[in-house]
């Protein structure tokens, strides 16, 4: 397996829907098959295997959100890219977690509510129309968009394609693949 030359956090946030995962995993199979070594983190798969007792209060996504960041700080002080998918909707904690990890770099999926709510992959914007899910982003919770992401994906209007190849093109801009 060949190391990237240094461990790096691309840290994907966005509404639900807008695209993080389906992106993330993409990178993920690009990076594999180049033999680079890569995980992903992402917020169902994390609430369900570590994080199944906390909620979306803003108290339990913090918690969410300090896990994560240190799982992905850990994977990367190996020399892992690291592909982490959260909402993530808060500013002030995307930017502690800039400040604790080294090569932190925020990838914001940029789609507005209605594009996510109309696509409604889970079925979740609807229960929370429908009051049946609490604290649902962008519909009874805040998201609090990054103002200056170092990668800007527009997937209301990409291609997923176009979407993912900006991502590699950052890592080979800035020489980490
Ligand atoms: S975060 O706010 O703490 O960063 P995280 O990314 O881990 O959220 O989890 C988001 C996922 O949880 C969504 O993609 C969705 O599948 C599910 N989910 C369940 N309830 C909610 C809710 N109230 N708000 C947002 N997402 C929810």
């Amino acid at each position: 397996m060949n190391k990237s030359t240094k461990g790096v956090v691309l840290w994907f946030t966005g509404l639900s829907g807008s695209g993080k995962s389906t992106v993330a995993d993409s990178v993920y199979q690009i990076l594999k098959q180049k033999d680079i070594d890569c995980e992903r983190l992402d917020g169902d798969t994390l609430r369900e295997n570590l994080n199944e007792q906390l909620g979306f209060t803003e108290e339990g996504r913090k918690r969410n959100i300090d896990i994560a960041g240190f799982v992905a700080k850990m994977l990367s002080n190996h020399g892992i890219i690291v592909l982490a998918s959260f909402i993530s909707p808060y500013k002030m904690q995307r930017q502690k977690l800039r400040k604790k990890i080294d090569n932190f770099h925020i990838v914001h999926l940029n789609a507005p509510v209605e594009v996510c709510e109309r696509r409604d992959v889970k079925g979740l914007y609807k229960k929370a129309r429908q009051g049946e899910i609490d604290n649902f982003t962008g519909v009874s919770h805040p998201y609090e968009s990054p103002q200056n992401p170092d990668i800007q994906l527009n997937t209301d209007r990409e291609e997923i394609e176009e979407s993912v190849n900006k991502v590699i093109g950052f890592l080979q801009d800035s020489k980490y693949i």
